[in-house]
């Protein structure tokens, strides 16, 4: 066991599986987000719900931290050895069958970090709660009981429109790579004599980009209020 930890691949082996179990909780988060487009009533039922959890709810939540945080070192992990097995960089960079997404996986990955915590920081616990300059009956405060309020609230405020807007793009750019590589390293996907031909990657980072920026745009443009 010890030795599977320790080995690349068995690090790799690690980084897919919670990578893959992220990529579950993306999706059912997005599916329930887009009840908002019901109305209000069933999006603050299905929020009710989930709080009413309890110990199950917290047992996802730590589950979830728990994948989040291995991802995370192995990421730093893996980016380490690989900085060992190559000290000086090359001096001239003409990447072959990479692409922007495969590129951008370590910052991308941070800015994903930093969207998490302000997120939490954000729908969760209300801690950070911008509201837009005119407060009035319509934009009501962050509550934990009325969280279809709390999103018509939220998207009112350009600013965090737009960075949860440019988190969903690096959200994709993340998921089209992620999605594949994690399939790869598992052996659950052949090699391919066409790499950049990836229809389940694509059709995942398509919808679950669509499914989340289809909500703070929405509510930016009063197509929901
Ligand atoms: C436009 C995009 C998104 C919207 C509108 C949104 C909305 C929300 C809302 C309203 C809550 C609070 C639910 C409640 O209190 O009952 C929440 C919680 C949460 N969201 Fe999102 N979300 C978005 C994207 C994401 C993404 C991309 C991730 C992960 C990569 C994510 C991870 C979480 C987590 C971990 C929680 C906390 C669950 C908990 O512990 O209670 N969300 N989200």
């Amino acid at each position: 066991m010890l030795r599977f930890y320790r080995s690349t691949i068995g690090k790799k082996v690690i980084m897919a599986v919670t990578g893959l179990m992220l990529v579950i909780f993306v999706i059912g988060h997005m599916a329930g987000n887009l009840q908002i487009f019901i109305g209000p009533a069933k999006m603050n039922t299905y929020a009710a719900f989930l709080q009413s959890l309890g110990e199950l709810l917290w047992l996802a939540r730590l589950g979830l931290l728990a994948a989040v945080l291995l991802h995370i070192l192995m990421a730093w992990q893996l980016t380490q050895i690989s900085r060992k097995a190559r000290p000086v960089s090359y001096t001239v960079r003409q990447p072959q069958v990479s692409t922007l997404a495969s590129r951008t996986m370590r910052w991308g990955g941070v800015l994903l970090l930093v969207f998490i915590v302000f997120h939490i920081l954000h729908f969760t616990t209300g801690t950070v709660f911008p509201m837009a300059s005119r407060p009035d009956a319509m934009y009501p405060a962050f509550t934990h009981v009325n969280v279809y309020g709390n999103v018509i609230s939220a998207f009112r405020v350009w600013w965090v429109t737009l960075f949860y807007v440019v988190a969903m793009l690096f959200l994709m750019l993340h998921l089209f790579h992620g999605a594949w590589s994690s399939l790869r390293t598992l052996g659950l996907a052949k090699p391919s004599p066409r790499p950049l031909h990836r229809r389940l990657s694509t059709a995942i980072a398509l919808i679950v980009w669509l499914g989340f920026t289809a909500v703070p745009v929405a509510v930016f443009f009063g197509v929901i209020r």
